[in-house]
């Protein structure tokens, strides 16, 4: 393969995890998008997709996450190089796994290599966030920044924008458990409430700074403590059929916390054994099927390693 083509993957990210609502996110070691990126003759950008549920996503690149990270970019740089991308779902679209935030984070990645690297990683960030633009209604960096970087990522500040990487316990495991059912993103973000009573932002502050003491410090009881969400999930549990009792099961199966991944409707829970986030996967999905819903686990430590080019 010549030097103008190459392809790029990036994995699908857990958002929020519980008290870090807008603020936390980990990346988790698949599923994940693969984009393949040519240098083309002409200006613009022509994507062609396939994968799962790809058929809903639009190709016009002002609409399509990756298509506008990519002219964010560009036009940064004030460049007009033209693309040829194919997009290879591997996350599904509005699962809560940062499927748009994968391919926008794959595409950046792409073009900056193949234009010799004229932005560093932590400058591509931006490009990033304005591509989930295409599909979400608020710019947030909890999806891209740990695609984009790996492990649990902590968003200290947007104005100006601020990303911190913590800790990653070595023993750390995550869960996540897809059932086949979509929410929409616009829809989980328009649910939440416009402001939030003083007592809930205190007790969310106090479990977000537990939550990376407990990273820190690897003390997964006072993680677990800490993993409760007064913003989104109270609201957004409601979209997801099942949520309590799924949730039960990961935590009679040795969950040190559960909740819901981004909009969801995937659910994750973190563990502290291989035997346990297998365990609790499969108990998760035996819970979903109760109600009717079928579903698929992936397990795996926290992946601390950035996007990567493949070829
Ligand atoms: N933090 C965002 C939200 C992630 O929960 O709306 C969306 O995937």
């Amino acid at each position: 393969m010549g030097d103008k083509r190459l392809k790029v993957r990036a994995t699908a990210t857990v958002a929020n995890v519980s008290c870090g609502f807008d603020c936390i996110g980990y990346s988790i070691g698949s599923p994940a998008d693969i984009l393949t990126l040519e240098i083309q003759d002409k200006p613009g950008l022509e994507l062609t997709i396939s994968g799962e549920k790809s058929g809903t996503i639009p190709l016009e690149a002002e609409d399509n996450t990756a298509g506008k990270a990519i002219l964010s970019l560009l036009n940064s740089l004030d460049r007009d190089t033209g693309f040829r991308i194919h997009i290879e779902k591997g996350i599904p679209p509005g699962s809560g796994l940062g499927s748009s935030a994968a391919s926008a984070v794959a595409g950046v990645v792409g073009v900056n290599e193949l234009l010799g690297n004229p932005m560093e990683e932590d400058e591509l960030l931006v490009h990033c966030m304005a591509g989930e633009t295409a599909s979400a209604p608020t710019e947030h960096a909890d999806n891209v920044a740990p695609s984009l970087l790996g492990g649990i990522v902590l968003i200290r500040s947007y104005e100006p924008l601020e990303v911190l990487k913590l800790n990653v316990p070595d023993n750390l495991y995550s869960t996540v458990v897809l059932p086949d059912y979509s929410v929409n993103t616009r829809d989980a973000r328009n649910i939440l409430p416009k402001t939030v009573p003083l007592k809930s932002a205190i007790t969310q502050s106090g479990n977000l700074a537990g939550f990376i003491l407990g990273l820190e410090n690897e003390d997964f009881d006072l993680l677990g403590r800490s993993m409760v969400d007064l913003f989104a999930e109270p609201v957004r549990k409601k979209l997801i059929p099942g949520f309590e009792s799924v949730r039960q099961a990961a935590l009679d199966s040795g969950a040190i916390g559960c909740g819901i991944s981004g909009s969801g409707p995937t659910l994750f829970a973190l563990s502290s054994s291989e035997e346990d986030a297998s365990k609790i996967g499969k108990s998760m999905v035996e819970a979903f099927l109760k109600k009717g819903l079928k579903s698929r686990a992936y397990s795996s430590l926290i992946n601390n390693q950035p996007a990567k080019i493949l070829d």
